[in-house]
């Protein structure tokens, strides 16, 4: 009974996870498996668009979006995965829209654009609308449109059911040990192609965007298989959480006018980046509110800023930049058109903050938001092993997990829901045709070993740490040590307190031996997960001495392209963190110094 056979199992059912159970559907027998309920996936909580040079309402170029996003990406992303994911996007919108998503139209029925930070007119450097949006609420639309559809197409869920093993045989991936939340048992998937769509690890800090599900699973299995992460030091911080909680204020609001306040009422976006100001790339603006903070600018001297979106601020502000709505006309807002085009975060502000963004500043800090780095693959979804793109026979992944890579060293935003609807399409088209032109390997003797022990011991762990404390060290320190600035002097101090909590970790105390909903067992098994991750991005940021993107070191302020165009690759063998490096993919555009 609790073993289960099917040609393709997905791990995941994010926006990735559906795109690609849905596409490997069509020709091949799928299940997606989740420790969730679908449609409580992360896709869920991003806001305010996805990307694509549809040039609905102003002239928009595939070529000024790869640009952009190779630009953004700080010359790390590579450049063929970019331009094909930039080629597809119009596509992806388009089948978006016919599976019924319920965009937002322009008044000739469009779908509609909107600014984001970093989406440009390469000719004339200025701000281009090229986010396509559902109000502020474009993932959860997506999530909501592809669950239906794969629903529709008799896709196979597993709900709550949370992977803990990948299965190996003879070099290829066999399938999944997963633990059914409910009942605690252990299942068997066996499966011709596994593809991970198991989102990211932004838990692992302290401040952060990041639903609570995401720790890492995936990606700290496959490093457990001795198999290697990609560009671990890369994590973006998104320069708009509601201060402390860290919840997302979409760059929407930026993108429909707002701007950021610092403690002396000053707008301070003009002196960082002169040309498109609060619409500069995430990790330019996140550096600049840190900066301000540092500097004493804060509110009261506090580390947050202010987040305005009030229609008097809005309507002063594009007066002063000369902002046009397409026809020419001029751009102004009213509080009812705020409300209809953001009307979430107002929500979030209200219920969360008791602050009325229409009447009122919203206070934030930069949070912990995305994870650029994570398992290799190609542009197909295969998980690829080494510095020559070798794919790991069976396994693919996709979405916020996959490193392809096209956010390289700094993500635009609404890139991460292209990203996740083009690789998610393309890992399941792959996976499927690859399971199609296969037998079953073997399971290997006794599937279910490694896991039963793995969490036996956890279930009845009698150590003295309590995951929760660890949980919160963890947190604390990667987010005090190697959050938006690093130093090597922080990042060793990093490293030795990771380590120290793993051993604590090894002493741990689960108090809920039960098997039914044991989320307490769950959570310590996640912790793990973290803290092997939080190691590897400490030791891959020491690693990488230079500022490049989300990665920023005060030590080594400069991005040096002589010798850190390459992306870095950790393996663990014998409980070590091996670092090598695989060269960065570059067709037409050289590293250039980035002007905002
Ligand atoms: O700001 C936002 O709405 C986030 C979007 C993204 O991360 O792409």
């Amino acid at each position: 009974m609790n073993a289960h056979q099917f040609d393709v199992i997905v791990v995941g059912a994010g926006g990735a996870g559906l795109m690609a159970g849905l596409y490997a559907s069509r020709t091949a027998k799928t299940a997606v498996i989740s420790k969730l309920y679908p449609t409580r996936s992360h896709t869920g909580a991003a806001q305010g668009g996805i990307s694509a040079a549809l040039g609905n309402l102003e002239e928009d170029r595939i070529e000024w979006h790869t640009y952009d996003s190779i630009k953004g990406s700080d010359y790390l992303g590579d450049q063929d995965a970019i331009q094909f994911m930039c080629e597809e996007a119009p596509q992806a919108i388009l089948e978006l829209e016919h599976m019924g998503l319920p965009f937002d139209r322009t008044p000739e029925g469009r779908i509609s654009q909107r600014f984001f930070g970093g989406h440009t007119n390469n000719e004339t450097g200025k701000p281009v609308r090229r986010a396509c949006h559902a109000a502020d609420r474009t993932g959860h639309m997506i999530l909501q449109t592809l669950y239906q559809q794969c629903l529709k197409n008799k896709v196979n869920f597993f709900d709550e059911y949370q992977a803990i093993d990948l299965l190996i045989e003879n070099g290829r991936a066999v399938g999944v040990v997963a633990i059914e939340l409910a009942t605690g048992e252990l299942h068997t998937f066996h499966a011709k192609a596994v593809i991970f769509a198991t989102g990211g690890h932004g838990r692992i800090f302290e401040v952060t965007s990041n639903a609570y599900a995401y720790t890492g699973d995936g990606a700290a299995m496959l490093l457990r298989k001795g198999l290697p992460l990609e560009d671990m030091e890369f994590f973006q911080f998104h320069p708009t959480g509601i201060y402390k909680l860290g919840i997302l204020i979409t760059e929407g609001v930026r993108g429909d006018g707002g701007v950021l306040i610092n403690g002396k009422g000053e707008r301070f976006m003009p002196k960082y980046a002169p040309t498109v100001k609060d619409l500069a790339s995430r990790d330019v603006v996140s550096r600049a509110i840190y900066t301000e903070i540092r500097e004493g600018r804060g509110i009261n001297g506090s580390n947050y800023v202010y987040l305005d979106v009030r229609p008097e601020t809005v309507n002063r502000i594009a007066e002063l930049d000369g902002r046009t709505n397409p026809d020419g006309s001029k751009y102004t807002v009213t509080g009812e058109q705020i409300l209809q085009k953001l009307p979430d975060i107002i929500d979030f502000c209200r219920v969360y903050l008791g602050v009325d963004p229409v009447t009122q500043m919203m206070p934030i800090q930069p949070t912990a938001h995305y994870t650029m780095g994570g398992i290799p693959t190609n542009k197909y979804g295969e998980v690829v092993i080494d510095d020559k793109q070798t794919p790991f026979p069976g396994l693919y992944a996709a979405g916020e997990c996959a490193c392809v890579s096209v956010h390289g060293g700094n993500r635009l935003g609404t890139n991460s829901l292209l990203d996740l609807v083009v690789f998610g399409k393309h890992a399941g088209l792959r996976a499927a045709e690859y399971a199609n032109g296969v037998e079953f390997e073997s399971l290997p003797k006794q599937p279910e070993a490694a896991a039963r022990s793995q969490f036996d011991a956890l279930r009845h762990a009698t150590g003295k740490e309590n995951v929760y404390d660890i949980s919160t060290e963890m947190k604390k320190i990667m987010f005090d040590l190697v959050g938006i600035y690093r130093t090597e002097k922080d990042m060793l101090v990093a490293i030795e307190k990771v380590r120290e909590l793993k051993q604590r970790y090894a002493n741990v105390k689960v108090t809920d031996t039960g098997k039914i909903f044991n989320t307490e067992l769950i959570n310590a098994w996640e912790l793990g997960n973290m803290l092997e991750l939080a190691e590897v991005i400490a030791v891959s940021a020491l690693n990488r001495k230079e500022s490049r993107g989300g990665h920023s070191r005060e030590d080594y302020p400069n991005r040096d392209d002589k010798e850190w165009m390459k992306h870095t690759l950790v393996v663990k063998q014998a409980d070590e963190l091996k670092i090598s490096y695989k060269p960065v993919t570059v067709t037409k555009y050289q590293p250039k110094v980035r002007v905002y």
